[in-house]
């Protein structure tokens, strides 16, 4: 069930008679931005750091939103109240813009903003997933482009491999998987995330500001070797959460079960969820 309206630019419009021209440079290059989040009973979550990380990504790559964040989320608000979906993900899309060669940036770009039904999951996965490495650095990694090209051209890769997903290394550093960020306890019980060349993700900025706790969150960029002795692993996203990392490369992480720290640390996340 798609919902019944969706913004584009200045207007609410039913979603069966939107649409962009081809000359958009999205179509055209595959040039764009976006942003994701979810809604828990009517409630956006965390939707002042994904309005961040939108402003953020849009101004590094020199497009404009016409709207300050107060407007935004006031059309954000009037469309949720139009489709009356409360348990959905919200996607605001920032296109390059219709081109006049297919390659030139306009002046104006084009904001698209859908909502889908999402029902979140809220309880922890007790069975994990595998990943296998990769070696890629993801283009413009700091900013939430359109571009998902490798991830989806690597997905036979995935499938042939028996894993459910690939976590991205690059000149020995680990980075993170094409949709999610990436964390593993150390033999020191140190929770660490690459703190170079990957995605801002919302929900890693909030384990690592979590409070009243006794863990140690960390950003710090760590190889291969700090890999092997991982005694936990857990991807982390928007529609994730907290996902246990049981095994990478068909080595088993840890115990190769869903470990007590990764679930701790779900629960001490679905408070700050609540307080939302
Ligand atoms: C490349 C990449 N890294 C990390 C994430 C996780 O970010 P968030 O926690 O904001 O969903 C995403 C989300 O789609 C992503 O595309």
């Amino acid at each position: 069930m798609a919902a019944k309206y969706v913004y584009i630019n200045d207007t609410f419009i039913a979603t069966d008679k939107a649409s962009v021209l081809i000359t958009d440079l999205a179509i055209q290059r595959g040039y764009g931005i976006f942003d994701f989040f979810k809604t828990i009973g009517g409630k956006p979550i965390f939707l002042d750091d994904h309005l961040d990380r939108f402003y953020n990504s849009a101004r590094k790559m020199h497009l404009h939103i016409t709207y300050t964040p107060a407007q935004l989320k006031a059309i954000i608000a009037e469309l949720m109240e139009k489709n009356d979906l409360p348990d959905s993900g919200i996607r605001l899309t920032l296109t390059g813009g219709y081109s006049p060669d297919g390659f030139q940036l306009p002046e104006a770009h084009n904001l698209i903003i859908t909502q889908q039904p999402f029902l979140m999951n809220l309880s922890f996965n007790n069975t994990g997933i595998k990943v296998i490495l990769y070696d890629y650095q993801r283009q413009l990694s700091g900013m939430k482009t359109i571009d998902y090209s490798m991830a989806i051209w690597l997905q036979p890769f995935i499938r042939e491999n028996g894993a459910d997903d690939v976590l991205y290394h690059h000149n020995g550093q680990v980075k993170e998987v094409p949709r999610a960020n990436f964390f593993m306890v150390n033999e020191q019980q140190e929770i660490i995330t690459a703190k170079s060349d990957v995605l801002p993700g919302v929900i890693r900025k909030n384990l690592l500001t979590l409070e009243n706790h006794n863990y140690k969150i960390i950003e710090l960029d760590f190889n291969l070797q700090d890999l092997d002795h991982a005694t936990e692993a857990f991807i982390t996203s928007t529609t994730k959460h907290i996902m246990p990392v049981i095994q990478i490369d068909g080595r088993p992480v840890g115990d190769g079960k869903p470990g007590k720290i990764s679930e701790a640390l779900l629960n001490l996340l679905l408070e700050k969820v609540k307080q939302h």
